[in-house]
Formats: structure tokens, C-alpha cells, sequence
């Protein structure tokens, strides 16, 4: 089943509209104002083909991600899930294919840094938070970097910008720890620590590549029930292989294989599909 041109959660009014409930303060502020997603739709990727040495890593990729959206995106290994992450923040280059961000940002013809600032977060699988550096000081560096116009305003919003990361560092349950060395932190909460950091940033579409490989079953759980309290605020899109873990969140799954949409639906839905089943779940 190829991806329909409209996906049906699109035809409901489930999402909030543009702006409604979001954090007025940082740079999403900023990114709300140039981002336009009156049809619903925060990311469109369109017919996206990209071929390394001639090997087709994406081909003919057509995926659509709603406002507030929490999607999920399985597949087997070399399915292109990365590589489709690589496209969104201007990693990779597609060969061809539209790839858009809210209606009018052509993520094509944006670099990875102004990809990040409009406003697209990606936490990649292994944490790379500074060991030598608090919790607190990790998260101060990582709304720092983020050179938003309102950054430049610092005098004025630095005081907002610390109730900020106060309101992230409950939001992670790492308040206790705020002034460890973020080296001595488990595994997961490295992890935590690194959703974190995207969401000094305020992004408004999250990009997460396997969050709980190596996490405990009670971190995956604080995982999937903070996931679930970052969606409608944030668009996310879930790499995963853990289909307890999709099944606990995902409104919307997505199957790649080779390249492609395989299939989308519930995770009911995709894991009925016979053709998901061969490729990948009954392996
Ligand atoms: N930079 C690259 N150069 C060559 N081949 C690549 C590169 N990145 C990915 N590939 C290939 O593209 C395919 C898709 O990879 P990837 O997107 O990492 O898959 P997934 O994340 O679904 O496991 C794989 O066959 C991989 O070997
Ligand atoms: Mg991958």
C-alpha cells in the first residue's frame, strides 16, 4: 500500500492549529511566526529519492507528518530510516523530491543549521551530552547554541530562558540532578538528559532514532509516557524496534522497507499486513 496523498488523520480536525498552546518564549516563538502550517501538515516528503554510488537508499519516499502528530517509522535495518532523518535535516541531500517543513520551507535549499533553527530537533541514537558538565550547564550550552533572533535578546529573556530549562529539567525528571556531572548519569539518563537539550530548543518537529535501545523497562516507560506528553505541543517522528514500546505510543505507524512506505497505519493495522509481515515482523 503505497502512502495516500492525504492520509486520513489529516481530514479530521485532531491537531491543534498553528501557534495554539505553544511556549511563547525562545525560539519556537520565533519559528512559530515563520512557520506556516495552516493545512495541518508540519513535514512533506514527496517522491524524495537519494542513492549512494548507485545503491538506492530512498526511493520514491512519499510521507506526510501531521501538527502534533507522534508517528512512529519501523522497518528492518538498511530500510532508509536513517537515511530519511539525514534528508529532513540537510545531512543528506535528496537526488530529487520535495521536502517540506510547514508550508513554505524548502528543506532542499536549507543548511543543517538553519534547518535546526526553524525549528527541526534530532536526537541521535548514542547520547552525546558533555560528561564534564552539569546536568544544568549541558542544557544551558544546548539553548545557547540555538542563535534565534530571540537569543539576541538575552539580557531581557535570560531569566525566562532559566525558568525554561527549570520547566525541562521537570519535564525529564532530572531535577534532583541538575548540578552532577552529566558523566555520572545511567545510560538513560544520558538519554533523557539529550531529549532534554532539544527541548531548550523548542523545536516543533522532534526527530528521535531509536530512543530506548539500552534503556531499562522502567526508562522505556518514562520514555513512552513522555513522548506522549511532548505530542500536540511537538510533532514527533519515532525511529524504533521495540513494538511493545511503538504499541504504547504511536497514533500512526509507518513501515519502510527498501526505501519506501510499505505500509501505514495503526500498529494493528501494519502488523495484520502481509507483506510487513514477510519483510520484517515475522522474521
Ligand atoms: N553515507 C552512506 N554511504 C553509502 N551507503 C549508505 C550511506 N548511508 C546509508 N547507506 C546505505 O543506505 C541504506 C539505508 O541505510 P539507513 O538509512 O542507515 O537504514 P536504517 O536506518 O533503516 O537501518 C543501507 O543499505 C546503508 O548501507
Ligand atoms: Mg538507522
Amino acid at each position: 500500500m503505497r502512502a495516500t496523498p492525504v492520509p486520513e488523520f489529516m481530514l479530521e480536525p485532531a491537531f491543534d492549529p498553528a501557534g495554539s498552546g505553544r511556549d511563547p518564549i525562545g525560539a519556537s516563538a520565533a519559528a512559530t511566526k515563520g512557520l506556516n502550517i495552516r493545512h495541518g501538515t508540519i513535514l512533506t516528503l514527496e517522491d524524495i529519492n537519494v542513492s549512494f554510488d548507485g545503491f538506492k537508499a530512498l526511493t520514491n519516499l512519499t510521507l506526510y507528518i501531521g501538527v502534533g502528530e507522534l508517528r512512529c517509522i519501523i522497518g528492518p535495518n538498511g530500510a532508509g530510516k536513517t537515511t530519511m532523518m539525514d534528508v529532513i535535516t540537510g545531512k543528506t541531500r535528496p537526488d530529487n523530491g520535495v521536502a517540506y517543513f510547514g508550508e513554505t520551507l524548502d528543506l532542499t535549499q536549507m543548511s543543517e543549521v538553519e534547518i535546526a533553527q526553524s525549528g527541526i530537533g534530532r536526537k541521535f541514537q548514542k547520547p552525546t551530552v558533555f560528561e564534564a558538565l552539569s546536568v544544568f550547564e549541558n542544557l544551558e550550552l544546548a539553548q545557547k547554541t540555538n542563535k534565534s533572533v530571540w537569543a539576541s535578546l538575552r539580557a531581557k529573556l535570560s531569566g525566562e530562558q532559566r525558568d525554561r530549562i527549570d520547566e525541562v529539567l521537570q519535564t525529564i525528571k532530572l531535577d534532583a540532578s541538575r548540578s552532577r556531572p552529566a558523566g555520572l548519569l545511567s545510560h538513560g539518563q544520558k538519554q533523557f538528559l539529550e531529549i532534554g537539550m532539544l527541548l531548550v530548543q523548542d523545536p516543533q518537529l522532534l526527530l528521535l532514532d531509536e530512543p530506548v535501545a539500552g534503556m531499562t523497562d522502567a526508562e522505556t516507560e518514562f520514555t513512552a509516557e513522555l513522548f506522549k506528553s511532548l505530542a500536540r505541543k511537538h510533532s514527533l517522528m519515532v525511529v524504533e524496534h521495540d513494538m511493545g514500546f511503538v504499541g504504547s505510543i504511536a497514533d500512526h505507524v509507518t513501515v519502510l522497507h527498501q526505501g519506501s512506505v510499505l505500509a501505514e497505519g495503526s500498529l494493528e493495522q501494519v502488523q495484520a499486513d502481509e507483506r510487513v509481515i514477510e519483510v520484517y515482523l515475522g522474521r
